[in-house]
């Protein structure tokens, strides 16, 4: 999949108020600060068309990137982020859920986890609330560079393990580093065989 044009649409609220589902799209979503926005900008190849942060948080709305002018991507805000009030965390909750449960040209999503940490709880109870609901997805292992390739593998093991618990079939798994443009070839590629 070759990247030929990505311009940003619109920041929405709500998912009613987001651009006429005729395209179809692909969303990223996980923890505040796991690289959401960054893995689009590495992946599009465009620095700073979605904005990034240090700091957790930086992602608040729906953001719709139009890609090669035929398919949306979506910059979620991300979940579990202690820094804001618990009422806005509840709104950010509100507002990603109904998008994944009515936007109905959504017909994928990245959940991005840390490579570097333990699977955490909020992230399984979200890949499970997304099995449940029958919601296709990929996991996405991120900041790669941070660890070494045997960490990594390690990484994907724990991960693994921890679905089987609970899944008979696991999702795939990519590893990803935004920063040193590492693993995003199978992504687009993936993405590629996706839309067609
Ligand atoms: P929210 O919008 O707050 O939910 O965060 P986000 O998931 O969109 O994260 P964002 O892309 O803003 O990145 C958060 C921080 O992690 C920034 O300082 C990025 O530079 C850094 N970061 C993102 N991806 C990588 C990566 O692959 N490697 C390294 N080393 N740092 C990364
Ligand atoms: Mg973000």
């Amino acid at each position: 999949m070759v990247i030929q044009s990505a311009e940003f649409v619109i920041s929405s609220t709500d998912y009613r108020k987001a651009p006429p589902p005729k395209e179809r799209e692909l969303a990223f979503i996980g923890r505040s600060n796991v690289g959401k926005s960054s893995l689009i900008n590495s992946l599009v190849n465009r620095k700073g068309l979605a904005k990034t942060s240090t700091k957790p948080g930086k992602t608040q709305t729906i953001n719709h990137f139009l890609i090669n002018k035929s398919w949306f991507l979506v910059d979620l805000p991300g979940y579990g982020y202690a820094g804001v009030s618990r009422s806005s965390r509840y709104q950010w909750g509100k507002m990603i859920e109904a998008y994944l449960l009515h936007r109905e040209n959504l017909f994928f999503s990245f959940v991005l986890v840390d490579a570097r940490h333990e699977p955490q709880r909020s992230d399984l109870d979200f890949i499970n609330w997304l099995g449940e609901k029958q919601l296709p997805m990929a996991i996405v292992l991120t900041k790669i560079d941070k660890i070494s390739k045997v960490q990594v593998g390690k990484s994907m093991q724990r991960f693994e393990e921890k679905l089987s618990e609970r899944w008979e079939e696991l999702p795939i798994i990519f590893v990803t580093s935004a920063e040193k443009k590492q693993g995003l070839e199978p992504i687009l590629d993936f993405i590629g065989k996706a839309i067609q």
